[in-house]
């Protein structure tokens, strides 16, 4: 049966890493797949998770199943920093494999339970939606989200076709950092983007996969708190892979909020169901890290800082890059990258030009031209800005 079958095409983002750690070229560079690494070009471990595991493997005592809803310590600190104390909300927060894990689960749940809802993904969207929504057999939509030079928001746009959706459909939102393009509506778009959801009964799927890398923890729920306040449900996929650096140990959570605990308990039942035909019950070990930072004072204080020097790593090696290419003279002006958020952002840069990047220089980018700013250190910038310089001419 093997032999009928043509290859399947590589993944897009993760594709590119294969062929990454494929190249011999000793001078080659990945801006691909959105990774953190620091100014030596290492993917840390934090320390709050060195200390954390210390701990772990101290106390631990049993490999026995996890529950289906994973860690209870851990639904209770995923849903403080989510709602940051607003425990009058019925919620709970279900451990998943990953943020795509709980993309997984919730569209498993929604198509299981509301087949006839569509997904509208933001147009540009994280490469892997679709495929997820679609591949649990979803009917998959999207939404208009920036003008055509990924400058900018195009709110009119957005909320034109959101007006397209039917009630009882899924908008799959991003929380902040939006991947690929890096813009974030602002506090009164988000009031109203939240105000359509509400008005034309739609369902919010909030992708929390960049938590901090944003303006700050707490900031980066502005858009999720705007939604809470107007919508009666919710569903929220986070991922602990980049803000834990944890990437390797699948740590992320399906939140369902709902807005009476009947509802919540019976939609909770549902989801269990997706996570017993998915993968039974979660994996310990990422989810205990986590849960043991966020419950104990001093190891959130130390993560904070951690995770505060990421995001601050990026924003300069953002500053740095449009310094570096304003220098070379190239007629492109990035300078609008400074106005965006998270790892990434969509630089203009054409499919023909990435191509040659690769091909020529060893330089690695999405074909959308999605740069990951997070793989940028000061010893690769020259080569980079020199590389990115060449394709102009
Ligand atoms: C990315 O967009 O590069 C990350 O979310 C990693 C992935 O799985 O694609």
């Amino acid at each position: 049966m093997f032999e009928t079958l043509d290859m399947a095409p590589p993944d897009s983002i993760l594709g590119l890493s294969e062929a990454f750690h494929k190249d011999p070229r000793p001078h080659k560079i990945n801006l691909s797949v959105g990774v953190f690494i620091d100014d030596h070009g290492r993917t840390p471990i934090l320390a709050s998770v060195k200390e954390a595991e210390r701990r772990l493997l101290e106390s631990e005592h049993s490999k026995g199943y996890l529950p289906m809803a994973g860690l209870p310590e851990y639904d209770r600190q995923v849903r403080r920093l989510l709602l940051d104390g607003d425990t009058d909300r019925p919620a709970v927060a279900v451990q998943t494999p990953g943020g795509t894990g709980a993309l997984r689960v919730a569209a498993d749940f929604l198509q299981g339970k509301f087949p006839a809802a569509r997904v509208w993904c933001s147009h540009p969207t994280w490469a892997n939606h679709p495929n997820i929504f679609a591949s649990a057999g979803l009917t998959v939509q999207r939404y208009d989200y920036c003008d055509a030079a990924h400058r900018q928001l195009d709110l009119d746009a957005l909320l034109k076709s959101l007006e397209q959706a039917a009630p009882g459909d899924v908008i799959c939102l991003h929380a902040c950092c939006h991947n690929p393009t890096g813009i974030d509506p602002d506090e009164d778009q988000w009031r109203q983007i939240a105000e359509l959801l509400s008005r034309r009964r739609l369902l919010p799927l909030v992708d929390f996969a960049y938590q901090g890398f944003g303006d700050g923890l707490l900031e980066d729920t502005l858009g999720l708190r705007e939604l809470l306040k107007t919508c009666d449900e919710l569903l929220v996929c986070s991922s602990f892979s980049k803000n834990f650096g944890l990437y390797s140990e699948r740590v992320g959570a399906l939140t369902l909020v709902a807005r009476e605990p009947h509802a919540l308990a019976s939609a909770l039942s549902h989801v269990k169901t997706s996570v017993r035909t998915n993968y039974s019950n979660p994996p310990r070990h990422g989810a205990a890290i986590v849960a043991t930072i966020l419950g104990d004072e001093d190891l959130h204080h130390v993560w904070q800082r951690e995770l505060a020097g990421m995001r601050d790593r990026i924003h300069d090696m953002r500053r740095l890059f449009i310094e570096r290419m304003r220098a070379r003279g190239v007629p492109h002006d990035f300078s609008f990258m400074l106005q965006h958020r998270g790892m990434f952002s969509l630089s203009g840069l054409t499919h023909l030009q990435v191509d040659e990047l690769r091909s020529q220089h060893a330089l690695y980018i999405v074909g959308s031209g999605r740069i990951n700013v997070a793989g940028m250190t000061h010893d690769n910038m020259d080569r980079l800005c020199d590389a990115i310089a060449a394709v102009f001419k």
